[in-house]
């Protein structure tokens, strides 16, 4: 296979999407490999796993960015000195300014747990349990301006149940990230739709 493109994952917390990534990357086959792991916190787990496994870690400083526009641009600075060429968030508590996201238009991605449109934000399993839907999930989708509002790439899907809490839903939703992220992005490096036996439970716009 030709060679494989390099990403940043941008992460603030536990980072087991990054780490869900970084497995799927360890494949020869998979088309992207980590070429940066960056993190606006210098306390999160996720920074951690990827020092303790030989990953790229960096620490956006906070304390000396001042204001979202130098904070965008430590962003920009880290993912292009490492070469990266395209940007996934995941878990990444802050929000990009324009000029960042225009900057890499096309070129940032996000993972949602949700089936947006609905729910953008925080909260999102406690208030579809609120509303009682009973189909939820989780979207891999562009970063544009607003916040959870861009292109959808791929979303997975799973059924509510009664007996669900906002907890339980968070973590059944989460098991559903870890394959959708790594799914999604192979799709759409290359181009192709996600793998048969992942169809019945993803979909792809077409
Ligand atoms: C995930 O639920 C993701 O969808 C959301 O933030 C959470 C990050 O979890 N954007 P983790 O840090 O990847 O474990």
């Amino acid at each position: 296979m030709s060679a494989k493109i390099p990403i940043a994952v941008l992460l603030s917390g536990r980072g087991s999407n990054m780490r869900a990534l970084a497995t799927a990357a360890a494949s020869p086959d998979f088309p992207a490999r980590i070429a940066l792991v960056a993190s606006d916190r210098a306390d999160a787990p996720g920074l951690n796993f990827a020092r303790q496994n030989d990953l790229n870690a960096h620490v956006l400083d906070r304390g000396t960015a001042h204001g979202r526009g130098s904070f965008d641009a430590a962003i920009d600075a880290a993912v292009r000195g490492s070469g990266a060429e395209l940007i996934c968030l995941a878990g990444f508590m802050r929000i990009l300014g324009p000029g960042l996201v225009n900057a890499w238009h096309g070129r940032i991605i996000n993972i949602h747990p949700s089936l947006l449109p609905l729910y953008p934000g925080l909260d999102t399993h406690a208030r579809a349990l609120a509303d009682g839907v009973k189909l939820h999930g989780c979207t891999v989708h562009h970063v544009t301006e607003g916040v959870d509002e861009g292109p959808i790439i791929a979303q997975a899907a799973l059924t509510v149940s009664r007996s669900d809490t906002a907890d339980t839903l968070a973590a059944r939703v989460l098991t559903l990230e870890h394959q959708l992220y790594p799914a999604a992005l192979a799709a759409h490096l290359t181009g192709n739709d996600l793998p048969e036996q992942k169809a019945a439970i993803f979909s792809l716009p077409v």
